[in-house]
């Protein structure tokens, strides 16, 4: 098969480095990729906003199936634009990638289909949604409907944050990502990410994983796009991940389907765990970054099979094999992420790595020969191991030979996990 990724991060690095594993990749090219997506794929100067220009290419080059990586395309519609060409697509239609593009649409859809979430208002005005708040009381969580790059949450543990929160949406903090805000009930418990195919009528549960928005040791300062995870997810017990396809997926699914939006694709879906079970916090249409690394290094079955299944309804046909061992990356990323950085800056040396270790490329690029960083997520270091500890020491013991003098990680990733281990 031939096949055409899009994307240029670490999670297209990952799914780029799998999909080289299966014995049906004819040939594999990405758009825009990276440095080290090109050890597996021809990297192509296609502009990727420019749908009818991608399905060009993948009617000159006879493409089996478009993969695509990051949500932005796909709430443009890029998968409904190359359906339309007839070309087969990873990835839902800008309909269903509203269950991430729009957060109140999200939550009228558990609300119809009795899919466990915090309770939740929808407002277009702050003096109703000040009101709302006011009558709640904190902790309360104010989020801004749209796409606002993981920014657009506030978690309010007081008062005064919250009715801030508020005013920062309606004044335009996110642009038109807050012309709607989303007030919900606080959930107090562990969070965990768990990952499951679609073709729009059958679910295949994938892995479970936790991610660390935080930038500092012990979850401490800003959120980021994530500083490193580690999969499976402890608290995600067989017990709970069925529960969570039946109380969530399944009925998301159906719901999908019933509104005429059948969603291909992955859910990764952020849930807490309460002391009452899984609830919803929010849904993502895509793998998650840096979650899709660990997925990947566990993943013992053929992943281009899983996702052309999932892309031509034939996803009941097929499963998928997990390995036992733990997978633990860590993102190295430029000094001053998630704020402003220098760009450009040298990586003089990346370690080699043996089995059960990888290194996957986020933002890096080649300048006149030499491998620069040009992104605030950089690298993403990764082992597998019996434990998390012992992946969590040996990610380490390879970041240590890592020679790039910008760069910098948090030290504590998989703590909890490690905690609990002990
Ligand atoms: P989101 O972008 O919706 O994933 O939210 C970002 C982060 O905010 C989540 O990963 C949670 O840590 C936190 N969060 C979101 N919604 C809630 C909620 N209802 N209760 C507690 N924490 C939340
Ligand atoms: N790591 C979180 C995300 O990909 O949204």
């Amino acid at each position: 098969m031939k096949v055409l990724l899009i994307g240029s991060g670490g999670r297209e690095h990952a799914l780029a480095w799998k999909l080289a594993q299966s014995p049906k990749l004819g040939k594999l090219y990405a758009a825009p990729g990276n440095p080290g997506i090109a050890e597996h794929a021809e990297l192509v100067g296609l502009n990727i906003d420019d749908h009818q220009a991608v399905a060009a290419f993948c009617l000159d080059k006879a493409i089996d199936l478009v993969v695509v990586g990051p949500e932005a395309p796909l709430v443009a519609g890029i998968a409904d634009d190359l359906r339309a060409r007839n070309i087969a697509v990873f990835g839902p239609s800008a309909a269903a990638a509203q269950l991430e593009g729009s957060k109140g649409f999200t939550k009228d859809l558990c609300a119809r289909y009795d899919i466990p979430t915090g309770a939740y208002r929808r407002f277009s005005n702050a003096a109703e949604a000040r009101a709302y708040v006011k009558e709640r009381g904190a902790p309360i969580v104010v989020k801004a409907d749209g796409l606002a790059a993981g920014k657009g949450v506030t978690v309010a543990m007081t008062l005064e944050e919250a009715l801030a929160a508020v005013d920062d949406c309606f004044d335009g903090a996110f642009g038109t990502a807050g012309a709607e805000v989303v007030v919900e009930a606080y959930l107090d418990g562990e969070e965990a990410s768990f990952f499951c195919l679609s073709d729009g009528k059958t679910a295949l549960a994938l892995a479970t994983a936790q991610d660390h928005k935080r930038v500092g040791d012990g979850d401490t300062g800003p959120n980021t796009g994530g500083m490193g995870a580690y999969s499976p997810a402890p608290v995600m017990t067989p017990d709970m991940v069925s529960r969570t396809m039946k109380e969530i997926i399944e009925p998301t699914i159906r719901g999908m389907s019933d509104s005429g939006y059948p969603f291909t694709g992955v859910f990764f879906a952020g849930l807490m765990i309460t002391a009452k079970g899984p609830e919803l916090i929010e849904y993502n249409v895509r793998f998650g970054d840096p979650e899709c690394q660990v997925l990947m290094m566990r993943l013992k079955s053929d992943l281009l099979d899983l996702l052309h299944a999932a892309a031509t309804g034939t996803l009941d046909q097929i499963s998928a094999e997990w390995s036992d061992d733990v997978a633990l990356t860590v993102v190295m990323a430029s000094k001053g992420y998630p704020g402003s950085y220098d760009k450009g800056t040298p990586i003089a040396l990346l370690p080699e790595t043996s089995v059960g270790e990888k290194i996957f490329h986020a933002g890096t690029a080649m300048k006149d020969g030499a491998l620069v960083a040009t992104g605030g997520r950089v690298l993403n270091v990764t082992a597998t191991g019996k434990t998390v500890a012992e992946a969590k020491t040996r990610a380490y013991a390879l970041i240590d030979n890592v020679k790039w003098e910008n760069g910098f990680c948090r030290r504590d990733i998989g703590w909890r996990a490690v905690a609990r281990e002990n």
